[in-house]
C-alpha cells in the first residue's frame, strides 16, 4: 500500500512537471539543493548590500537603515519601511542567533535607527501619545517622508518589538541584560504600548491598499504583546497592558475565519474575496517550533492554516500564465491576492517562498508532535497531494503519515523551485516576476525577497526560531471584546549601541525629563501606577478608588471628583477594574477602593487603609495588585 501510494506520488509529479511550460528548467530535489546552496549567500548579501551606512546598494542611507530596494523610481523603493526592515532584521537576528557573529554590528545599528525613527514627528503624528509610531515608511536619511501614503500600517510597531524581542531574548540569555533595561526594552515597550493602544483600531494592511482590519496585522499584535510580556518579567519589568489586551486581540483573530479560509481584510468593503497571500505570511511569522497543530493562533500545521493554503495557493491558478498546465497538488506560482493590479498584478517572491516556508514549518511540527491528523477542514489540502485520504489521526509509524510527510515535502519544493526557475542566473530577486514568462519584475534587488528565501531555506534545512511561548497563549475569552488600554511612551537616544560585551550608552527621555547615563538607567520622575482590583460586581456597581494625596482626591467621593475604575477587562474568569494614576517617583500615600451601587450607596473596603510607596527607579511604569476586602 505504501508503495503504491509512492508511486503514485511519483507518477502525478512527472506528469505535471512534463505538462508544466517550464519544463526543462524544472530541476529535481538535487539541483534544488545546489540552487540553494548557491543562492543563499547572494541572498544574504543582497540583504546586507541594502542596509546603511555600508551597503553597496544603499548609498546614503543612515547605519541600520534597510532599504525596501534600491530603485529609484518605477517603483520609488528607496525608502525604509518599518515593516520591510522588522522583518528583514528578525530574519538576520536568527541567524545571528545561529551563528553568524558578524549580524551583530548590524543589529546594533538597526536598534539605534530605529530609536530615531521611533522619536521623528510625521504624518501620522507623534511619539507623545504613540500615533507617530504607525507611520509606514521613512526616508533613508531617517526623515519623515509626508507624501501621500495608507497610513497608519498598525504592524509595523509589532513586528519591530519581535525584531528586537528576539535579539533582546538573547542579550539576556548572555548575561547582557542591561542592555536590555537600559536600551532595548525602552524601545519595545513604545511599540508594545501602541500596540496594546491601537490594535482595535483600523489602518491600512500590509500591501498599503486597505484601510481596515488585517489578518496579518492582528496576528503580529498578538505576537508581540504575548512575548513582550514574557521579556518583561524576564527583565523584572511588567507589561500589564501587554496582559490585558492579548487574549482580546487573539479573541478578534478569530473572526476572519470563514469556515473554509482566511478573509484577509475585514472591517473594509473591497469586493475582493479575501483569499490573500497575508495570511499565509501570518502563519510563517507566528510559527512557534515549541506548540502543536493550533488553529487559534494558526500555527502553519494548522488545520486552518493548511485549508487556507490550498484555498489562498488555488486562488492564482488560473490567472497566471506561467501557472496554466501546472496539475492540482503540483506547486504554482503564487502572488499577493487574484485581484491585484500593483505592476499589473504578478506573483512575487516573497509570497511564493512563504508557501513553502509554511509546508516546512508544518513538517517541522507534525515531526515533533508525532503524527499528522487529518479532518474535514484540512482534508482537501490532503488529498491534493494523496487522493484518497481520509480523516483519522496518523501516527508517526504508519504508512499513511511517511507517505503524506514525503508528499508535502516534495509540494514544498515545488514552490522552491518555481523561485528557482524564475530567478535569474545572477541570483538577483525582485519583487515579482511575470505572471506571462516569469521574467523579474518591478522593485529589483527587494530586501524582503532575499530575506524570505533565506528564511524558506532554513526551514527547509530544519533550522527554526525560537518559540514565542504560543502555548500558553492561545485561550480564548469568554467574550470578545474592543478594548485598549495605555502603556508608556519615551523617546530613547542610543548614543553608541556596542556590542559584545561592552556597556550601552543611553539617553532616555520620560515625560519631558531628560537624563543621561552610562552605565545605569535614568530615574523616572513620573511613575504610571496600574491598580488592579480584584473585586466582583453586580450589574450596575462601580468600583473607584480614594486616598490621601491630591491624585487620588484627598479621600474625597464626591461624584465629580470620583476616581472611577475601568470594568473593560471584567470578565467572568478575571473580575479585574483598573485604573492608572501617575505620581511623581517616591510618592507615599494611603488609598481604598470603594463601590458605588445603582442606588448611588457606597460600600467601603474594610480597615486599615491601603497604603504605597511608588518606587523611584529607571522605570516609569508599576502594578499594584489588590483583592477586594
Ligand atoms: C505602493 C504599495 O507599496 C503597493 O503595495 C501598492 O499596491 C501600490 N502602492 C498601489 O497602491
Ligand atoms: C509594496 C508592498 O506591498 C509592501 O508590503 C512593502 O512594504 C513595500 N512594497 C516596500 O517593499
Amino acid at each position: 500500500m505504501l508503495s503504491l501510494k509512492k508511486l503514485f506520488v511519483l507518477a502525478t509529479s512527472l506528469t505535471s512537471i512534463a505538462g508544466s511550460p517550464v519544463q526543462g528548467k524544472r530541476q529535481a530535489s538535487s539541483s534544488l539543493d545546489a540552487w540553494l546552496t548557491s543562492e543563499s549567500p547572494i541572498a544574504l548579501q543582497g540583504v546586507l548590500d541594502n542596509i546603511g551606512a555600508g551597503g553597496a546598494k544603499a548609498v546614503g542611507a543612515k547605519a541600520g537603515i534597510v532599504v525596501a530596494s534600491p530603485s529609484q523610481n518605477d517603483p520609488p523603493y528607496f525608502y525604509t519601511w518599518t515593516r520591510d526592515a522588522a522583518l528583514v532584521f528578525k530574519l538576520l537576528v536568527d541567524e545571528f542567533i545561529a551563528g553568524d557573529a558578524a549580524l551583530e554590528t548590524h543589529i546594533a545599528d538597526y536598534i539605534g535607527a530605529q530609536a530615531v525613527i521611533q522619536g521623528l514627528d510625521g504624518p501620522s503624528g507623534t511619539l507623545g501619545d504613540g500615533q507617530g509610531l504607525g507611520e509606514p515608511k521613512f526616508n533613508v536619511d531617517e526623515t519623515a517622508f509626508t507624501g501621500n501614503w495608507g497610513r497608519p500600517q498598525r504592524d509595523g510597531p509589532p513586528l519591530r518589538a519581535t525584531a528586537m524581542i528576539a535579539y533582546a531574548k538573547y542579550l539576556v540569555s548572555a548575561g547582557r541584560t542591561s542592555t536590555v533595561l537600559d536600551l532595548l526594552w525602552p524601545l519595545v515597550r513604545n511599540d508594545l504600548s501602541y500596540t496594546a493602544q491601537y490594535w482595535n483600531q483600523t489602518g491600512f494592511d500590509l500591501w498599503e491598499e486597505v484601510n481596515g482590519s488585517s489578518f496579518f496585522t492582528i496576528a503580529a499584535s498578538h505576537r508581540a504583546l504575548v512575548e513582550g510580556s514574557a521579556l518583561a518579567a524576564s527583565i523584572g519589568q511588567s507589561c500589564s497592558y501587554c496582559d490585558s489586551q492579548a487574549p482580546q486581540v487573539l479573541c478578534f483573530l478569530q473572526s476572519f475565519w470563514t469556515g473554509q479560509y482566511v478573509n484577509a481584510n475585514i472591517n473594509t468593503n473591497v469586493g475582493r474575496t479575501g483569499k490573500d497571500a497575508n495570511s499565509i505570511l501570518t502563519s510563517i511569522h507566528n510559527f512557534d517550533p515549541t506548540v502543536t497543530c493550533d488553529d487559534q493562533t494558526f500555527q502553519p500545521c494548522s488545520s486552518r492554516a493548511l485549508a487556507n493554503h490550498k484555498q489562498v495557493t488555488d486562488s492564482f491558478r488560473s490567472i497566471y500564465s506561467i501557472n496554466s498546465g501546472i496539475a492540482q497538488g503540483q506547486a504554482v506560482a503564487v502572488g499577493r491576492y487574484s485581484e491585484d493590479v500593483y505592476q499589473n498584478g504578478n506573483p512575487w517572491y516573497l509570497a511564493t517562498t512563504a508557501a513553502a516556508e509554511q509546508l516546512y514549518d508544518a513538517l517541522y511540527q507534525w515531526d515533533k508532535v508525532g503524527s499528522i491528523t487529518v479532518d474535514t477542514v484540512n482534508a482537501p489540502f490532503f488529498q491534493d497531494l494523496l487522493p484518497g485520504t481520509t480523516s483519522g489521526i496518523y501516527p508517526s509509524d504508519s504508512a499513511t503519515f511517511t507517505s503524506l510527510m514525503a508528499a508535502v515535502k516534495s509540494y514544498a519544493d515545488g514552490f522552491m523551485s518555481i523561485v528557482q526557475n524564475y530567478t535569474p542566473s545572477n541570483g538577483a530577486l525582485a519583487e515579482q516576476y511575470s505572471k506571462a514568462d516569469g521574467s523579474p519584475l518591478s522593485a529589483e534587488d527587494l530586501t524582503w525577497s532575499y530575506a524570505a528565501l533565506l528564511s524558506a531555506n532554513d526551514r527547509r534545512n530544519g533550522n527554526v526560531p525560537a518559540s514565542w511561548l504560543a502555548a500558553g497563549a492561545n485561550v480564548l475569552p469568554s467574550q470578545c471584546l474592543a478594548s485598549s488600554a495605555t502603556g508608556t511612551y519615551s523617546s530613547v537616544t542610543a548614543t553608541s549601541f556596542p556590542t559584545g560585551t561592552s556597556v550601552p550608552t543611553a539617553t532616555t527621555t520620560h515625560a519631558g525629563t531628560t537624563s543621561t547615563s552610562s552605565t545605569s538607567c535614568p530615574t523616572a520622575t513620573a511613575v504610571a501606577v496600574m491598580f488592579n482590583e480584584i473585586a466582583t460586581t453586580i450589574y450596575g456597581e462601580n468600583v473607584f478608588i480614594t486616598g490621601s494625596i491630591p491624585q487620588l482626591g484627598d479621600w474625597n467621593t464626591d461624584g465629580s471628583s470620583r476616581i472611577a475604575l475601568s470594568a473593560d477587562k471584567y470578565s467572568n474568569d478575571s473580575n479585574l477594574w483598573y485604573v492608572s494614576v501617575t505620581f511623581a517617583a517616591g510618592t507615599s500615600f494611603q488609598y481604598k477602593y470603594y463601590r458605588v451601587g445603582s442606588d448611588g450607596r457606597i460600600t467601603w473596603e474594610t480597615d486599615p487603609n491601603r497604603s504605597h510607596t511608588v518606587s523611584r527607579t529607571c522605570e516609569t511604569s508599576e502594578v499594584v495588585n489588590d483583592t477586594w476586602r
